[in-house]
């Protein structure tokens, strides 16, 4: 599985430069791709890991009206503070850009002429609705109305929150600005549309033959192209995004999901500048074996596995600059908040407008990033809608990572520090006991292996979890507290084989904890490596000075964190 190396170019959806990042999106896109990446990076696999944040369209310009900024305060402020929250989060990307560079404009722009060339853009009219006070098009978002099916007073732009209908804007009985308040009409406008049918037959063929997809991905993509594809609206009537290069649309731009999923090659680019190799960003696009895996969540499924390709398509024809197509698009469900309200635990979906969530840059000020990494990896959502619980937390924290991981360590090196001056050579022999778990081990490291290339990572924590059970197991039966005063010998070739698992479970905890294995190695002399890659065994280990990796969660500080968010969901 892993003799032959492979290239991989990794990327997690770029979030909008508008808000804090919440752990739901660190559940869908980011956790599961750093503890890809950084197993990869362990296999010794060839992996770039390109992130950034996404910094057009309607979501930028709403928060900017609102606060009475402008768009460019907006990013510029996000972007700083989401660079730091995933550096202190430990997601660890080779690169991280952000979509409102020159040179991503560029790149846009180039994709753009790549595919008019290819008769894949054409123009059309379409209805859309404008503000005269305000002088210009308004999005969906902006306007509200009275719903035509209900007659609900606020219905949205695009959707009634009363009812739940979906419809046009122009659709509604006296629509008006948000903003403003004032009237709105409709207007004639022009727009350019991507022709997603004419890649109908290619798609289906393509993500067809794709079968080492989740079911959910390649089923949705499948259904859709069945319902037939229509052709998609490329340009809006806004003025902050990428320029469109043709006449008469000076004053429109780029849609946001035209311009961002470019935003991968865009830091690919940056990356490659970064490293002084201005052209390796071709390697990972356009070397036709690269392994392109896409984390996102379940909403952004569309534009990765349909839109994305198409357009990944159409630019790579003609042979002279071919692009590779996703080779998995690891899409995932959502995270929900389990939030207490007078004693009665309910399931609420995260909201950013009414401060319902758990920010990830306060969860840090509270709780080492491991510990948050640690649960939040026990419950990625991979097959299904999961909840975030506090309570859980403390929990999982306190049995599983302190109880089960955290102990094991702690009792074989203070063991081996206490009664054996902190050095075991390599005995003479192993046990039958040592060899059966060295066994078992190697079968775990290789269930392990394979979830964690399936991009599993949830899967593969169970198999961290099932090690580090059956490491306190042999440490159980082999009983170092006695056998050191009647066989001090066996007793040292006991932990010696402790310490062979105790490298395993690091090597396996490292994507998940990596802070808590990199002060592991301030103490442990010894490898951190597979049982299955030890031969020959090592000559010895070495303790000196080891301290416990995680720290406990105290009742209070869970207490405190549900009641936070209780107020948040009273209001
Ligand atoms: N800007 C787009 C992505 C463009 S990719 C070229 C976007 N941004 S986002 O900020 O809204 O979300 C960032 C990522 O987090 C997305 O992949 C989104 O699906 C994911 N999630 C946001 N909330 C989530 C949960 N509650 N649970 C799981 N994933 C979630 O979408
Ligand atoms: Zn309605």
């Amino acid at each position: 599985m892993s003799e032959k190396k492979e290239r991989y170019l990794v990327t997690s959806a770029l979030p909008y430069a508008n808000g804090p990042l919440h752990i739901g999106h660190m559940a869908g896109a980011y956790l599961p791709a750093d503890v890809f990446v950084r197993y990869l990076r362990m296999r010794g696999e060839d992996v770039v890991f390109v992130g950034g944040t996404d910094e057009h369209g309607v979501p930028i310009t709403l928060t900017a009206e609102r606060e009475g900024k402008s768009p460019r305060e907006v990013v510029d402020h996000w972007y700083a503070h989401m660079k730091e929250t995933f550096e202190r989060f430990g997601v660890s990307f080779d690169n991280f850009s952000r979509t409102s560079t020159p040179l991503h404009a560029e790149n846009t722009q180039t994709f753009y002429e790549k595919l008019k060339e290819g008769g894949y853009v054409s123009e059309a009219e379409s209805k859309q609705m404008y503000s005269p006070t305000e002088g210009r098009f308004l999005p969906d978002r902006y306007v509200e109305g009275t719903c035509p099916v209900c007659g609900y007073k606020e219905a949205r732009g695009d959707q009634c929150d009363n009812c739940g209908s979906w419809y046009e804007a122009f659709e509604l009985l006296e629509p008006h600005s948000k903003i403003t308040g004032g009237p709105v009409e409709v207007r004639e406008t022009t727009h350019l549309y991507l022709d997603l049918p004419k890649f109908t037959d290619r798609l289906k063929e393509w993500v067809g033959s794709q079968e080492h997809w989740r079911d959910s991905v390649r089923n949705f993509v499948l259904g859709m192209i069945g319902g037939g594809l229509e052709r998609r609206p490329i340009t809006r009537d806004i003025k902050w995004g990428v320029p469109v290069p043709e006449p008469g649309f000076e004053d429109k731009r780029f849609y946001v999901w035209f311009d961002a999923p470019i935003g991968y090659v865009s830091s690919t680019m940056e990356w490659a500048q970064n490293v002084g190799e201005p052209d390796r960003w071709r390697e990972y696009w356009q070397e036709e074996d690269t392994r392109l895996v896409h984390f996102i969540g379940k909403d952004n499924t569309v534009f990765h596995a349909v839109v994305w390709p198409a357009m990944l398509m159409g630019v790579g024809e003609g042979g002279d600059e071919p692009y590779v197509l996703p080779y998995d698009v690891a899409a995932n469900e959502f995270m929900n908040l389990e939030v207490v309200v007078d004693g009665e635990p309910r399931a609420m979906q995260m909201s950013t407008s009414r401060n319902l969530a758990v920010w990830l840059h306060e969860a840090l000020d509270q709780f080492p990033a491991d510990l948050l990494r640690f649960y939040l990896a026990s419950i990625l959502p991979e097959t299904g809608d999961v909840v975030f619980s506090w309570r859980e937390f403390g929990s999982r924290v306190n049995s599983d990572l302190i109880g089960t991981l955290g102990n094991y360590v702690n009792r074989t090196l203070s063991f081996t520090e206490k009664y054996f001056d902190g050095t075991l050579p390599r005995p003479d022999g192993l046990t039958d006991e040592a060899r059966e778990a060295f066994e078992d081990f190697k079968e775990m490291e290789a269930r392990y292996e394979r979830r964690m290339y399936a991009q599993r990572p949830r899967d593969a924590f169970g198999e961290l979890l099932a090690m580090g059970r059956r490491a306190n197991r042999f440490f159980d039966a082999a009983a170092p507290w006695k056998s050191r005063k009647e066989d001090p010998e066996a007793a040292r070739g006991a932990l010696y084989a402790c310490s062979v698992l105790l490298g395993s479970i690091a090597y396996h905890a490292t994507p998940f904890v990596p802070e808590a294995i990199k002060n592991l190695q301030g103490f442990f002399d010894g490898p951190i490596a597979r049982v299955s890659d030890l031969e020959p065994l090592p000559e010895a280990y070495g303790v000196s000075g080891a301290k416990p990796l995680f720290r406990k969660v105290e009742d209070g500080e869970v207490e405190a964190a549900e009641e936070k968010l209780a107020n948040a969901a009273r209001g």
